[in-house]
């Protein structure tokens, strides 16, 4: 059976002020009443799947042991990290926790995936070149040039659906990244991978020893509690700070990707959630108390202080706490700059 490992350890800071450190996105309901981290969990159930091992951060321990009980996904291990150190090292934690043959299906906890039965259909189609040792990568049709995406280029079909991935470039420069949307013949990297534990600290062997063995003495020393795990901190602390992007998929040999079309995003921004959002008949997308009179276009969301517009179009407005955000949609990637200006008041 394949063990789902469920990555939880980011922060989501594009999606201030409802994303905050001690809840981030992944543990909010963004996009539906369940929370990022439950739709995450619900996709990879059933016969296919072992319960999940979730990595995260330590401070999150309980809202996510509650978030996955609430929806009878409880993890055989949580995984709590002394300290984030990228994503490299988080799925390192898992595959020494698995048992060595067992696929791994990778999974950040902060992405929308519309049809999950075709996400399911493509693991399955991965599946025999996954127990040959390849790392599997998902591929999303690009219809942009994105800087913050991993692109792969797509090489020959190796099996049925299952292609070698002949480049794989991570967040490239602009002009690289529309020169590669121009070729035709690339991928978005939808962050999700699929391999045996053992295939992966092989390529992590190869390619960053020193992470390979700081993460294993991290976990030859964990404390446990239950199903929680505590990697050792200062053992943990000496892995390098990289992602699995970085640190493995551009450099291992036998990748290969499954080209998926699936309703994926990964909501990495506010007008990227108005896209997915059901609108009503003038392009609004509403949440909470929200009272709008001739509006279009615009998101609007509040967990608390009612919202009034009159005769605005093309806003996101969002309330939490103390704290709004207004900003003209087509901008939201700014919110970014808002928490930099924020941290250095
Ligand atoms: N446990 C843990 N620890 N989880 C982490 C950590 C960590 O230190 N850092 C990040 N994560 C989680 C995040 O919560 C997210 O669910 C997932 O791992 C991916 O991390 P991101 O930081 O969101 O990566 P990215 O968006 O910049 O890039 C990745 O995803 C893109 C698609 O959304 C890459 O894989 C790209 O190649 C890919 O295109
Ligand atoms: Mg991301």
């Amino acid at each position: 059976t394949i063990v789902p490992v469920i990555l939880s350890g980011g922060s989501g800071t594009r999606l201030w002020p409802m994303s905050r450190p001690e809840k981030p996105k992944q543990l909010l309901p963004l996009t539906a009443e369940a929370t990022m981290l439950q739709l995450t969990a619900q996709r990879a159930v059933g016969e296919r799947f072992a319960a999940p091992i979730v990595v995260a951060n330590a401070r999150h321990a309980e809202e996510i042991e509650a978030q996955l009980a609430a929806v009878g996904a409880e993890p055989q291990a949580l995984i709590l990290e002394p300290a984030g150190r990228n994503t490299a090292p988080a799925i390192a934690l898992a595959a020494l926790a698995a048992d060595p043959a067992a696929p791994l299906l990778v999974m950040p906890s902060d992405h929308v995936i519309a049809d999950v039965p075709a996400f399911l259909a493509a693991v399955d189609a991965a599946l025999p070149l996954v127990a040959e040792g390849w790392l599997v990568t998902f591929g999303i049709s690009p219809d942009a040039p994105e800087t913050g995406y991993g692109w792969i280029q797509v090489g020959e079909e190796i099996a049925a659906r299952v292609h070698r991935v002949a480049r794989f470039v991570e967040k490239p420069p602009r002009d690289k990244a529309e020169a590669m949307l121009a070729a035709g013949d690339h991928a978005w990297n939808g962050g999700i991978f699929l391999f045996r534990a053992d295939a992966f600290l092989a390529a992590l062997e190869t390619h960053c020893p020193q992470m390979l063995a700081a993460v294993t003495e991290a976990m030859d020393k964990a404390g446990h509690d239950g199903t929680r795990l505590l990697p050792d901190a200062e053992a943990f602390a000496r892995s390098p700070d990289d992602s699995i992007d970085y640190a493995v998929m551009e450099k291992a040999d036998r990748v290969a990707v499954v080209p998926v079309a699936m309703g994926w995003s990964d909501v990495g921004s506010w007008d990227a959630l108005h896209a997915i959002s059901d609108t009503d008949g003038v392009g609004n997308a509403h949440q909470g108390e929200v009272l709008a009179i001739d509006t279009a276009n615009c998101l609007v969301r509040t967990d608390g202080a009612r919202i009034a517009l009159v005769g605005v179009e093309d806003l996101i407005v969002v309330a939490s706490g103390d704290d709004i955000l207004v900003l003209p949609r087509g901008r939201s990637q700014e919110v970014k700059k808002l928490i930099e200006a924020m941290k250095n008041r």
